[in-house]
């Protein structure tokens, strides 16, 4: 049975690694591949020319700002008038910040907590009755939800959060054998890192066993092949090229 595949926040960096390489190692498999993204046309765009006509056709597109509930129930009504069944969902979206916790408000702490715990907790809570026997879900979590080496306090708090739930979910998926899990990125080379200096990224290749930053497509892989097995469930998958090694 051919899948119908969710992704949020897919037309840039991880995200849109992921959507190009399920293309190319699932192509056959897809009904239908349902992208969101928040603010930017333009990267959609892009995303939508970079694939073949055929896959191109394949894609829907769903803008949706998920950093708060409006958006998750914009982008909801939005999937669920396209589809009545989802295969594969792949809660990609994720902020940070990089103020020093002691300037921290309220309003930024709530802000990364809603967008990258809140509204994807809610967003499998919703989907949980469209979810088909036998589907996946897929966080995107970070190494720095395991290891407090991050500077942004809330980002670490968010993505240990995120871990969470990838870990204790299932149970909610019994009767239909849902297999759920996270991938934990270390530092990977997308948009995201794109301010950090040269002696930052020194700094931090220095402790890489690599010596480099990843590759959107080396995240990808892994994300696919966590979703393509049947027997990974439960468990946060780290990418981080040997984090902390020196
Ligand atoms: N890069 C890393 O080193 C790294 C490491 C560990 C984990 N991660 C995680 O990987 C995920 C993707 O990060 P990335 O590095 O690929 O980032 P990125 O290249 O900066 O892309 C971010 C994506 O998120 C979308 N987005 C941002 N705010 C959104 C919102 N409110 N609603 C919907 N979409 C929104 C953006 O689309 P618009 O601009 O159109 O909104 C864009 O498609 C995040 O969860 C991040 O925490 C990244």
């Amino acid at each position: 049975m051919k899948k119908t595949i969710v992704i949020t926040s897919g037309t840039s960096g991880i995200g849109r690694g992921i959507v190009e390489q399920l293309f190319q190692t699932t192509g056959d498999e897809i009904e239908r591949l349902f992208v969101n993204y928040g603010h930017h046309d333009q990267a959609a765009q892009d995303l939508l020319s970079s694939l073949s006509p055929a896959d191109a056709q394949r894609v829907t597109f769903i803008k949706s700002d998920m950093s708060d509930e409006a958006g998750l129930t914009h982008f909801l009504e939005e999937l669920l008038s396209y589809t009545d069944h989802v295969d594969w969902l792949i809660l990609n979206t994720g902020i940070g910040t990089y103020l020093p916790f002691e300037q921290y408000t309220f309003e930024l702490w709530n802000k990364v907590m809603t967008t990258n715990v809140t509204v994807p907790a809610f967003l499998v809570q919703k989907l949980r009755p469209y979810m088909r026997e036998n589907g996946k879900i897929l966080f995107m979590g970070s190494h720095a939800g395991n290891v407090p080496y991050s500077s942004s306090l809330v980002y670490g708090t968010s993505k240990a959060a995120v871990h969470f739930m990838a870990r204790s979910l299932m149970k909610y998926f019994d009767d239909k054998h849902v297999c759920i899990n996270a991938v934990a990125p270390g530092f990977i080379e997308t948009p995201w890192q794109k301010d950090r200096t040269d002696e930052s990224r020194q700094r931090i290749n220095a402790k890489i066993a690599a010596h480099r930053f990843g590759t959107p497509q080396e995240v990808a892989a892994m994300a696919i092949s966590i979703l393509k097995n049947n027997y990974v469930n439960g468990t946060v998958v780290e990418v981080t090229g040997g984090y902390d090694y020196f």
